[in-house]
């Protein structure tokens, strides 16, 4: 079967995380993808925190799935002379280098567009154009820089970064989106055109309910549904929130049995108004259905603490996954804190594809979480990482040259 994006070729510049994301999704939708790594070192990733010595670190493998790989030094005028030739032979340039790197090996927008007018080049950068432009910039740089951190935690603590990495994955999932579009755009104009995906910019993006919240903050003063209401005065900015919900339904996070020992026997519960009634009978306090103090949602507000204690007292009596199959029946929302372990054992994300086994001929077997994104018309099989520079000579030869000449190549240091 034929894939969503079978025919299209990416020159892939990236490395670390952010713009390998980007590539392997496109990777994972058909594309060929051609990772040009440095000669004899490669993408960085692939020696980071390595659990095997000798092979490719997860950090590497789980996010360069699907791919080719080349070794080349574009510094190099015969490098150089190669790169040249993948960029006419190319749709897309996918490049995350430190600002100015592409420029001053020579490959300026105007250069790489005087070669391959209809070639999209698309770019992560730590930041737009402004003061912080020429910054080197890493995920949790991007998440503080982007609003996430100061809306991250408890109110009596430090700022904090999460674990979901939405300033190198989620820009990532940005830049493809923007490539897709500039291909689309590109059936008409027929020309290529530069995307741009900045991280502070895209962390902002994910962080729009924040920037909501700070114009209500203006507005009026308070958020009645942060956990701060009533009792502690808001200052000018949007403090962090705990485990608010971020939408209109009071949410929290509450104990489940066990959690005096298991550091994920908890559940978030979501205190939708809409299923009240429920939920009071189902931990027992009937008699707040005949209380005019807890009459509509505006008037639970100023109790919620009180009801998510109650509430706790329940789920403290129930594992996570009996309180969830309890307040399922009665469409209750909400959902048990996984672990990791727990979901690297789940059977559903193996059966859709999400949590995919993967073998690899140096380290072996290993997991990886293989494409969220579900087309139905064009499934993803997931096939492991390259080795450094496994394809070079293939992907050479596809390109015209002569045994011979990739000899010299690597003669002369410019591919390994
Ligand atoms: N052949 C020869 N030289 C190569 C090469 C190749 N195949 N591939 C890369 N290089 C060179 C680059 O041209 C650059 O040289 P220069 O500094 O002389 O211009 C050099 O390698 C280093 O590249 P750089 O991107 O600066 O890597 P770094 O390790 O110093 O910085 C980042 C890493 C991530 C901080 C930086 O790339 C960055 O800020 N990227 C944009 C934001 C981003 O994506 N951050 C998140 C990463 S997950």
């Amino acid at each position: 079967m034929s894939k969503a994006l079978s025919g299209y070729r990416i020159l892939d510049f990236t490395h670390v995380q952010s713009g390998p994301t980007c590539t392997q999704l496109l990777a994972w939708f058909g594309a060929d993808v051609i990772k040009v790594e440095r000669a004899g070192e490669g993408d960085a990733t692939r020696g980071q925190l390595r659990d095997i010595p000798e092979a490719d670190s997860l950090y590497f493998t789980m996010l360069n799935h699907n791919k080719r790989s080349i070794t080349l030094d574009t510094k190099n005028p015969k490098g150089k002379q190669v790169l040249e030739t993948l960029i006419k032979e190319c749709d897309v340039l996918v490049e995350n280098f430190a600002p100015g790197a592409l420029d001053r090996m020579g490959f300026t927008w105007e250069r790489i567009n005087e070669l391959n007018p209809k070639m999209v080049v698309a770019s992560v950068k730590g930041f737009g154009p402004g003061p912080y432009e020429h910054c080197k910039v890493y995920e949790n740089v991007a998440q503080c820089a982007g609003g996430s951190a100061s809306t991250t935690g408890f109110d009596d603590g430090p700022p904090m970064v999460t674990g979901a990495q939405i300033g190198d994955s989620g820009t990532g999932l940005h830049l493809a989106l923007g490539i897709l579009a500039a291909l689309l755009q590109r059936q008409t104009s027929g020309r290529g055109q530069k995307v741009l995906a900045p991280m502070q910019d895209a962390v902002l993006n994910l962080c729009r309910v924040k920037l909501r919240d700070q114009q209500r903050l203006e507005r009026t003063g308070v958020m009645k549904e942060y956990p701060q209401y009533p009792d502690t005065p808001f200052g000018d900015s949007v403090p962090r929130a705990g485990n608010a919900s971020g939408g209109g339904q009071p949410g929290s996070i509450l104990k489940c049995k066990g959690w005096e020992t298991d550091p994920n026997a908890y559940i978030y519960f979501v205190n939708q108004g809409a299923v009240w009634d429920s939920v009071c009978k189902v931990i027992g306090k009937e008699e707040w259905l005949a209380d005019p103090s807890f009459a509509t949602p505006a008037l639970r507000v100023n109790h919620m603490k009180n009801i998510f204690a109650a509430v706790e007292e329940w789920t403290k009596t129930k594992t996570k996954f009996e309180a969830m199959d309890i307040l399922n029946k009665f469409d209750i929302p909400c959902g048990p804190i996984l672990s990791m372990k727990e979901i690297a054992e789940e059977q559903s994300l193996r059966d859709t594809g999400t949590i995919v086994e993967v073998d690899h001929p140096v380290r072996g077997k290993y997991l990886t979480v293989g494409n969220p994104i579900k087309l139905s018309d064009s499934p993803t099989d997931v096939t492991r990482s390259p080795l450094l520079g496994e394809h070079t000579e293939e992907v050479l030869g596809q390109l015209g040259y002569s045994a011979e000449q990739i000899a010299d190549l690597r003669k002369d240091g410019v591919i390994s």
